[in-house]
């Protein structure tokens, strides 16, 4: 049992088209937290800005991300909602994990290996430090929880390395200024200033695959925009990309086993399952044994009907740039206020003189 005070962050690239991957594998269940924990939800502009941004689009993108977000469900009066650079307690704390962390711990992150591509020596540094200020997001709130996709799972194993490195590090120092949790490692306990924070991957679309290739992920920087549904499509649209999308010919098989070797029929029963909330083998009790032209159209009707008054919603929010900004201005005021807390412990642990 953590000791911790329980926590749920998460954060989001504003990097344009926020799809149904990042609906149902992230924010849904961001909103779904809201009822049991305190949640802070985050739009990581400084991350985006490790591969380059038009400075005009990261604007709009950072406020339609915030738009997603409340049109979601998210409730940023109970909860906090804003935008990392506001915040700059994280930049601060990202340094203190550059030192803390090893290369060869970030030299093994497939994410730098896949965005950095063939040309490595041209990756910004950011990029590749990209990692520590994930970690640097997540604990600056000192955060228990971070529901996230399965793409995500590496970034919190390293979370939890810098956490665990930094608390055996500093260990007797955290003890004599007592600002710690006891903590069990294996036999011993030591004081850990950082709690080792839980993935929540759970559920039937932790990784929503494109509907043109069902061996990739659904992403916001496939060329092919039929690849993804993108929250703010309108009804048409979904139903044209699900008619589209990529099926072998055989029927739906009665049982998940049949799904095996068929990535686009896996990947399309998941989508179904997870937006009617119910287990996949549910949805083969009710469409095994029949033709994707019976199941499309099904599928096209459940996920107009759950997205498209959210792409209503985000619509209108968007129009409201002041409303937008003004949430992003006090969510920034509160975490920030939570964040310098952490980081008056951190440089007292590390010896940093302040005030
Ligand atoms: P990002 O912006 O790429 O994606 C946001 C969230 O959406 C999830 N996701 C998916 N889930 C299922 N299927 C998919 N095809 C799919 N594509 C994306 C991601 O797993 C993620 O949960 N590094 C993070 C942002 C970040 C962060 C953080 C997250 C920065 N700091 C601290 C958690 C905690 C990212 O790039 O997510």
């Amino acid at each position: 049992m953590s000791a911790f005070k329980p926590l749920v962050f998460s954060g989001v690239q504003p990097t344009g088209n926020l799809h149904l991957g990042n609906y149902l594998g992230a924010i849904r269940k961001f909103v779904a937290l809201q009822d049991t924990s305190d949640c802070i939800y985050c739009v990581v502009d400084m991350h985006a800005i490790t591969m380059w941004q038009d400075p005009a689009e990261l604007e709009q993108s950072t406020r339609e991300v915030t738009a997603a977000f409340l049109a979601a469900g998210i409730d940023p009066a109970k909860h906090i909602v804003f935008n990392q650079s506001r915040v700059m307690q994280h930049a601060e704390l990202a340094w203190v994990f550059n030192c803390v962390a090893r290369m060869g711990w970030l030299n093994r992150m497939t994410q730098f290996k896949d965005k950095a591509g063939k040309d490595r020596e041209n990756a910004s540094v950011g990029l590749f430090a990209y990692p520590t200020l994930m970690a640097a997001d997540i604990l600056v709130y000192r955060a228990t929880h971070v529901p996230v996709g399965d793409d995500q799972k590496q970034h919190l194993e390293l979370t939890r390395d810098i956490a665990q490195k930094f608390n055996n590090d500093f260990s007797s120092r955290i003890e004599a200024l007592g600002c710690g949790v006891e903590m069990k490692v294996g036999e011993e306990t030591v004081h850990g200033f950082f709690p080792l924070t839980e993935p929540i991957i759970e559920g039937p679309a932790t990784r929503i695959m494109s509907l043109r290739d069902g061996t990739k992920k659904m992403s916001k920087s496939d060329p092919s925009d039929l690849s993804r549904i993108n929250l703010t499509d309108d009804a048409d649209t979904i139903s044209k990309k699900i008619r589209k999308a990529k099926t072998d010919p055989a029927p739906l098989p009665s049982e998940p086993e049949g799904l095996k070797e068929r990535p686009e029929a896996d990947n399309l029963v998941g989508i179904y399952a997870s937006l009617a909330e119910i287990a996949r083998e549910e949805v083969l009790r009710q469409f095994g044994g029949q033709q994707f032209s019976v199941f499309k159209p099904a599928l096209a009707d459940l996920a107009v009907e759950k997205l498209a008054p959210i792409a209503g919603e985000m619509r209108r929010i968007s129009a409201d740039r002041g409303y937008i900004d003004g949430v992003l201005r006090d969510g920034g005021m509160r975490a920030g206020a939570l964040a310098e807390t952490t980081m008056k412990d951190v440089r007292r642990i590390i010896g940093l003189l302040g005030d």
